[in-house]
């Protein structure tokens, strides 16, 4: 049976390439919503972009809604010196969405679909985790009743600051509300985003595949790359956003481990930091499974049968 997800994104080109797994023919999942929160750029964007994807996946009956304009507490600050000042720099895409979004805003539709589900729904955030923390904040039944939160976010040290990763960062009080919350997470951090490198001789296979999604990818993995490969000093981009969706997919291509992690939200350099507590350094329960490796030949295997399942 497929299972049911809901993704809170800001898309952003890893967030475009999480939806195309999710909503590859192939894989075993079914999209309830999307939903959308600041993070990339601003939220009017980040839905607008979520909606062209939505249109290039064909993915008519997904409802998409609108979330969070800010974090919680502190100012927005976006990522557009990685996504471009569109969030999708570098795509042809048709630049107004055929697709509407719902009345209903995401953090409403949240609530909803999890209190009308039979607890087998599962949350996949790739990007702040506002909305999240304010579905819980708003109605804490759902708290028992989500399947589980398998998000991107966090690791042993940061990209956005030495110690913070970009989404936590954004929004650290929001994360510290999710990880508290009991809900069992899934945490998939820079260690192991780091390792789905989109490497020349991957870009090389994918550039083969003759279809419009895979060319709007090659599109979007070419603009990104440039950042990752140029002053990020990486040899490929990180596609950080498709790890939680390909662990849902297949969970065999990723060491996971059992840890506390708690969200540092008082710092003065260190706002943001996911502090992951392993080997026995904390007797406090574990509020998380940690992913630790990468099995890099059955993600891209993954990937790239994904990318050819559309037409
Ligand atoms: C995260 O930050 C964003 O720029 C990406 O979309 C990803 O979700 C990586 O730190
Ligand atoms: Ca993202």
């Amino acid at each position: 049976m497929n299972r049911r997800i809901i993704l809170d994104c800001d898309p952003g080109h890893d967030d475009a390439m999480a939806m195309m797994l999710a909503a590859s023919k192939l894989n075993n999942l079914k999209l309830e919503a999307i939903t959308t929160v600041a993070g990339n750029v601003d939220v009017e964007k980040n839905t607008n972009n979520a909606l062209r994807i939505c249109d290039l996946l064909g993915l008519n009956d997904v409802p998409v809604a609108k979330g969070a304009a800010q974090p919680l507490i502190r100012k927005m600050k976006a990522a557009a010196h990685v996504h471009g000042q569109s969030g999708l720099d570098g795509t042809t895409l048709p630049v107004e969405p055929f697709k509407q979004i719902v009345k209903q805003h995401a953090v409403d539709l949240i609530i909803e679909k999890i209190i009308d589900s039979d607890g087998d729904i599962t949350i996949v955030p790739t990007g702040p985790l506002t909305n999240i923390a304010l579905a819980i904040r708003k109605e804490p039944k759902i708290i028992p009743k989500i399947k589980e939160i398998v998000l991107m976010g966090g690791g042993t040290y940061g990209n956005r600051t030495p110690a913070a990763e970009f989404n936590i960062y954004v929004d650290a009080e929001a994360a510290k509300i999710v990880l508290e919350s009991g809900v069992p997470i899934e945490m998939f951090g820079l260690d192991v985003t780091h390792q789905a490198l989109a490497t020349s001789d991957r870009m090389m296979e994918m550039s083969a595949i003759n279809n419009p999604v895979a060319k709007a990818v090659m599109q979007m993995m070419n603009f990104y790359s440039q950042i990752y490969q140029g002053k990020l000093g990486f040899t490929g981009a990180a596609v950080h956003d498709p790890c939680p969706v390909a662990y849902l997919i297949d969970p065999t291509m990723f060491e996971m481990e059992r840890v506390r992690i708690d969200i540092e939200t008082k710092g003065e350099f260190t706002y943001g930091m996911t502090c992951v507590y392993t080997n026995g350094m904390t007797d406090r329960e574990p509020n998380a499974n940690f992913a630790r490796t990468l099995n890099q030949d059955k993600f891209w295997d993954l990937f790239i049968r994904s990318l050819k399942s559309y037409s």
